[in-house]
């Protein structure tokens, strides 16, 4: 296998880590997970999403969060957004970061979204002019483009579909998610080469779940393939309220620890997000899947000599 020497991680904690919990936490508690996390030296962050607080009221303030967060230069702070008026909402609150979110097959995007796929792509790229005007970088997240839960396992034409509809629209950053955990090595090899082989010129990233226990595999099959932008969470924490038996993203720390172990650096400081995730074990005032909490690092801890950058221009 080909390993690169160097990825990016970008922590779905504030967002995906929290959506699905019952306990609410208050923007405060959110931007202090949020400035924990980069603390450790995590260089991207999703701090939350811009949806209707009706739907999912786990999200409601998420502007407070961004205005709360003593943010560092460096960093990348990202608002998931999945329509014109969380785009608004998140331009009001300053955002310069925006992660379009759909899903690539209907069922999915529909019970979370309410409308069809093609009329959030044509929504999408309005936003997308929009961000042109208002320096705004944009990149998009497709979920389920692995499987869908009330529908099994997505084809391939259906995540070019909306890859097709991106890059059309000059986005040239895009994320494929497995929201509910249902993908295999197989399955990410032919959509990573499929998009690979039609835009060469994509930055391409991963959003893995660890529902059964395939993420770590799915993150090496993309890693061979040349992706260096992988999405985890703090504690492993995560999943989709609107998709049956979904489960936690896979585990930041976790990821962390097998990385190092593999030589590939992260610009991220072990330790410091161990402790992190048991201070947001403490605040969810239960177990969380995550392995390093329980067993420990085994892999020499890097700390962090120099600033931490996204391989994303
Ligand atoms: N942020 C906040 N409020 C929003 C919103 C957004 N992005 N989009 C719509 N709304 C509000 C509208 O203003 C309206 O408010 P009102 O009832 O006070 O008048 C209400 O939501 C209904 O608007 P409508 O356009 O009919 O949307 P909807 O009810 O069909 O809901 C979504 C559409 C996308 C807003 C909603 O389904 C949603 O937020 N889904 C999020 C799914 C999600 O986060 N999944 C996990 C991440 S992948
Ligand atoms: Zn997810």
């Amino acid at each position: 296998m080909n390993f690169p020497p160097r990825v990016t991680l970008i922590d779905v904690s504030p967002r995906d880590g929290l959506q699905n919990e019952p306990e609410i936490l208050t923007p405060a508690q959110r931007a202090e997970l949020v400035e924990r996390v980069t603390a450790a030296g995590v260089p991207e962050i999703e701090f939350g999403s811009f949806v209707s607080p009706k739907a999912v009221p786990q999200m409601a303030g998420a502007g407070e969060v961004f205005q709360a967060v003593r943010r560092q230069p460096q960093v990348r702070y990202h608002g998931l957004v999945p329509n014109l008026k969380g785009y608004e909402n998140a331009l009001a609150a300053g955002v310069s970061s925006v992660r379009l979110v759909v899903a690539a097959s209907a069922p999915l995007h529909e019970a979370n979204f309410r409308r069809t796929i093609d009329e959030s792509l044509a929504d999408h790229r309005t936003i997308v002019e929009r961000a042109r005007q208002d320096g705004v970088a944009i990149e998009a997240v497709i979920g389920g483009s692995f499987g869908d839960p009330f529908v099994g396992p997505t084809p391939v034409a259906a995540v070019m579909h909306c890859v097709d509809h991106y890059y059309a629209c000059g986005v040239r950053a895009i994320t494929v998610a497995d929201t509910v955990g249902m993908g295999t090595p197989k399955q990410v090899i032919a959509v990573i080469t499929t998009i690979q082989r039609s835009y060469p010129d994509v930055t391409l990233g991963t959003h893995f779940h660890d529902t059964r226990s395939t993420g770590f595999a799915n993150v090496l099959a993309a890693l061979d393939l040349g992706v260096l932008r992988h999405d985890a969470s703090l504690g492993g924490t995560g999943g989709c309220p609107f998709a049956p038996r979904a489960g936690g993203n896979i585990c930041l720390e976790d990821l962390v620890h097998l990385l190092t172990g593999m030589g590939i650096e992260t610009g991220i400081d072990l330790e410091a997000l161990i402790e992190a995730a048991r201070w947001l074990q403490g605040v969810l005032g239960k177990e969380l899947p995550s392995r390093m909490l329980k067993a420990g690092p085994v892999y020499p801890v890097f700390k962090p000599v120099s600033t931490a950058t996204s391989v994303v221009s």
